[in-house]
């Protein structure tokens, strides 16, 4: 019997023809393709620009290196997340600042990232965690207009804050990032995109992501106009999604509703079943906001069941269901101990969600025999 993995894609017939159309033509590093996905991606979110990128950190770099900020500012975000939403503010220079959680969101709070701003706070990193989306207007009010926002929607693609708008209109932000791995909402293969509102900040996002380079004579600084002639401008990277990988994101983008509602059903069916457990509490979904559920999080206690995570997952797996752990709070990484002198204790909601914490299997192409066989695991576990 095959393991049910914490998460997985979906590809069908028609990602495969799409993809195939792009091998079989003349063109298959970034191109017409990647243009048409970044509109598509605009006209999701409402945002007015987008550049899609190779992954998601890397959309997190070039975010954070196109506010071309200070060495040695601080940069704030969430201990609970994945690294990567902590690494783009060391790349730049800045050092990065971890705040704590909502106990019952996972998110970071404004009273959290308030405890942390300082005179030297250039940007905050807010994280839509497992889809759920981050308090990012009410941040914007506590951190005033100088500061600036990066959205971190990795897991939040699809998901709709309180007042109806779409995560990724960067409406209190400056720029949002998504991620399109295959444990994602929808996948790429690798891929990820910033969106922005900001003409000033998309054009730079454009040359950082081929080099710093731009090959536009309305752009030169040189006066040089010959065929072959191009001028490197900033520092940049090669971070160029392919039409290839486009393809692929755009046919799956088709069908982004259809993923999260199918995530919603087995959300509803969890919650149904493990809602008298003893011992396990399932994810809180905010009033009025639209999760599209990236990940399915319970706390358990798993000592009040005389168990150990360890020792739950291994009994998971022998009844055939993966599970993962998202996150180990960044500041336990022996890296950011050792660089910015951070301790255990340090971030304590964050710690004590740790300790509880379990990412059941979620993904739209599960069945409902799938859906039962968790069901039935995870309940005669937790009796
Ligand atoms: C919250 C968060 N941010 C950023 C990333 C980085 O995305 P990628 O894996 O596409 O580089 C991830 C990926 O796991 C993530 O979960």
């Amino acid at each position: 019997m095959k393991t049910i993995p914490y998460g997985c894609q979906w590809i069908d017939g028609k990602d495969i023809r799409a993809v195939s159309r792009v091998l079989k033509g003349e063109l298959i590093t970034q191109g017409p393709v990647a243009e048409q996905l970044e509109r598509q991606l605009c006209r999701i979110t409402g945002a007015k620009y987008c550049v899609v990128l190779a992954n998601g950190t890397a959309a997190l770099h070039l975010a954070v290196a196109a506010l071309d900020l200070e060495k040695g500012c601080e940069g704030i975000t969430s201990t609970n997340t994945f690294v990567a939403s902590a690494n783009a503010i060391a790349y730049s220079g800045l050092t990065p600042v971890l705040a704590d959680i909502d106990p019952d969101t996972f998110n970071v709070t404004p009273e959290s990232v308030k405890n942390k701003l300082s005179r030297l706070t250039r940007v905050v990193i807010p994280v839509h965690f497992a889809g759920q989306p981050a308090p990012v207007k009410d941040i914007r009010k506590v951190v005033g207009d100088k500061i600036k926002i990066i959205e971190d929607a990795a897991h939040a693609i699809g998901s709709v804050d309180a007042d109806g708008t779409p995560v990724g209109a960067c409406k209190w932000s400056d720029m949002t990032i998504f991620s399109f791995h295959p444990v994602k909402t929808i996948t790429s293969g690798e891929g990820g995109a910033i969106t922005t509102n900001s003409r000033e900040l998309y054009e730079r996002l454009r040359v950082l992501r081929v080099g710093g380079i731009t090959r536009n004579p309305r752009e030169f600084v040189s006066p040089f106009d010959d065929p072959w002639y191009y001028e490197m401008q900033y520092l940049g990277f090669n971070y160029r999604l392919t039409d290839i990988h486009s393809a692929l994101g755009l046919s799956q983008l088709s069908k982004l509703s259809r993923f999260i509602k199918r995530r919603r059903e087995i959300v509803a069916k969890y919650n149904r079943a493990f809602r008298d457990l003893p011992h396990l509490k399932t994810p809180l979904e905010r009033p009025n906001v639209f999760s599209a559920f990236h990940l399915y999080v319970v706390q358990i206690d798993f000592k009040a069941l005389n168990s150990s995570r360890k020792q739950f997952v291994s009994e998971l797996f022998k009844k055939n269901v993966g599970s993962q752990v998202h996150y180990i709070p960044v500041h336990w990484h022996p890296y950011y101990a050792r660089t910015y002198g951070f301790k255990r204790g340090d971030l304590p909601v964050s710690e004590a969600y740790y300790a509880k914490a379990l990412s059941l299997p979620l993904y739209p192409k599960m069945t409902n025999a799938d859906v039962a066989q968790v069901i039935r695991a995870v309940s005669s576990l937790c009796k």
